[in-house]
């Protein structure tokens, strides 16, 4: 396998001093290197590859767009498929949620979505509501905004004099908070703890709240308490702010439904999308909100005032209705949920490994959180770099995983993360966890220090 050296690549590679595996070709949940090798995809990438690598449709699509008309400026135009993909969206989200605005990352979303939050405000006659209130551990992006938002420290080392302050609500995260998510239930895991914070802040100064459904890496996929989002929403309703869901990892069937606050019955007033709406075959992300937010923007300065040379962008628009339908036409939302039982069935095997804590999650999405104490709970030292050890250790393996640092106390905690295609045989989840296992014991035993 080639590694690509730092010091004789021309590549700004994420991170300077590692070499990187050069990967040649994708098949279904299946990475190859350039020497043969391959490496099950545990993850889909940074939790993207929802249908799978090497789609041929989603890939000739692309290319057929490309070829008839690759882009126009969304400033001046529509086109086909920037119409049809907003319409598939909107058939498929929830209630009012039926105008779609296409971006290409996460973090461009969340940054339009809570503009268009403080903009619907402004121009709604209520200019005092600037607050943006954010959950805490919690991860919207890496651009300054959607930063901002971000309860992860470490991101912001070098740039906290150009971030702006959002209003902290402790997430809920059971396995780690006092409650342990038994009722009764504290106020973070209830939800209460919200509602609260609007009271405390003055709900009239508050443009909206923002999380993520079910918890991204920064809480290990912890899924909330069932009435958590019905209080949020209703507190949400009682103050008049707007309820912003980040659904950029878990949207698009995720966790086994279009969106994850889906179950709950619950819409939000705006809604994020991203990651797997595109599969990875391109980078798409979209903001879906009501006509009634853009319904106080047309009638005042007329637009958003958010503009990117590459929103509404046909040929990305193309892989991305090409992708819903690959979803709908092979049913495979409903297969992640039909497969979920099984795959957190077999995960939980891994609760009898040395340096596990805790395994939790929902529909192909799941974290398995690493401790040096099960009793304790007892984080790992950041210095003992558990979380990075074993992600090296599954590679070695042939298990691709995601993983994730610093969620105990904000320095300290490791985890790993899965999101498997949705695509996975019950064959390949068995290889999951077996080559998970093996990398644990070689990462305990390289690290020691488990209780
Ligand atoms: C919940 C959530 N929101 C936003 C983002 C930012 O997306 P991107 O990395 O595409 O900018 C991420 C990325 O991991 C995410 O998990």
């Amino acid at each position: 396998m080639t590694t690509h050296d730092p010091l004789a690549s021309h590549v700004f590679y994420r991170k300077l001093t590692r070499h990187y595996p050069r990967i040649v070709r994708g098949e279904g949940c299946w990475l190859y290197g350039d020497d043969g090798r391959a490496y099950l995809d545990g993850s889909g990438g940074a939790f993207v590859v929802n249908v799978g690598h090497g789609v041929r449709e989603i890939a000739a699509a692309i290319g057929r767009q490309a070829e008839r008309l690759a882009y126009v400026s969304g400033a001046a135009f529509t086109s086909d498929p920037v119409e049809e993909f907003a319409a598939e969206i909107a058939r498929r989200s929830a209630g009012d949620l039926e105008l779609v605005y296409p971006l290409s990352s996460g973090s461009e979303a969340i940054e339009a979505a809570l503009k268009l939050a403080r903009q619907y405000w402004v121009e709604a006659g209520q200019p005092a509501r600037r607050k943006i209130l954010a959950l805490s551990p919690s991860y919207h992006g890496n651009t300054l905004l959607a930063l901002s938002a971000s309860a992860r420290e470490h991101y912001k080392t070098y740039f906290q004099d150009w971030l702006v302050e959002f209003v902290r609500v402790p997430a809920s995260y059971a396995y780690r908070c006092a409650c342990r998510g038994v009722p009764p239930l504290c106020p973070s895991c209830s939800g209460e703890a919200v509602e609260a914070a609007l009271l405390r802040e003055g709900p009239d100064t508050v443009a909206a709240v923002l999380a993520e459904p079910v918890g991204g890496s920064s809480t290990g996929a912890s899924v909330p308490a069932p009435e958590y989002w019905r209080r949020v929403r209703a507190a949400c309703d009682r103050h008049g702010v707007l309820l912003v869901a980040d659904e950029v990892l878990t949207g698009a069937g995720r966790t086994g439904t279009w969106s994850a606050l889906e179950p709950y019955g619950v819409v939000p007033d705006i809604m994020t999308l991203g990651k797997g709406i595109a599969g990875g075959y391109v980078p798409l992300s979209a903001v879906v909100a009501p006509r009634r937010l853009a319904d106080v923007l047309a009638r005042g300065s007329g637009a958003l005032l958010h503009a990117q040379t590459f929103s509404h962008h046909a040929t990305l628009c193309a892989a991305g209705v090409a992708t819903l339908r690959y979803l709908r036409e092979h049913a495979l939302i409903e297969r992640c949920a039909a497969v979920a039982p099984a795959f957190h069935a077999r995960l939980a095997a891994l609760r009898e490994l040395p340096g596990v804590g805790d395994v939790r999650g929902r529909g192909l999405l799941a974290g398995i959180e690493f401790v040096a104490d099960a009793a304790t709970r007892a984080p790992f030292p950041r210095a003992a770099h558990f979380a990075e050890t074993f992600t090296a250790a599954a590679l070695e393996a042939g298990l691709v995983v995601w993983p994730n640092v610093g969620q105990a106390d904000g320095v300290n905690g490791d985890l790993a993360m899965l999101a498997p295609p949705f695509i996975v045989t019950e064959d390949e989840i068995d290889l999951i966890v077996q080559r998970f296992g093996v990398a644990l014991r070689a990462t305990v035993e390289r690290i020691g220090a488990v209780a």
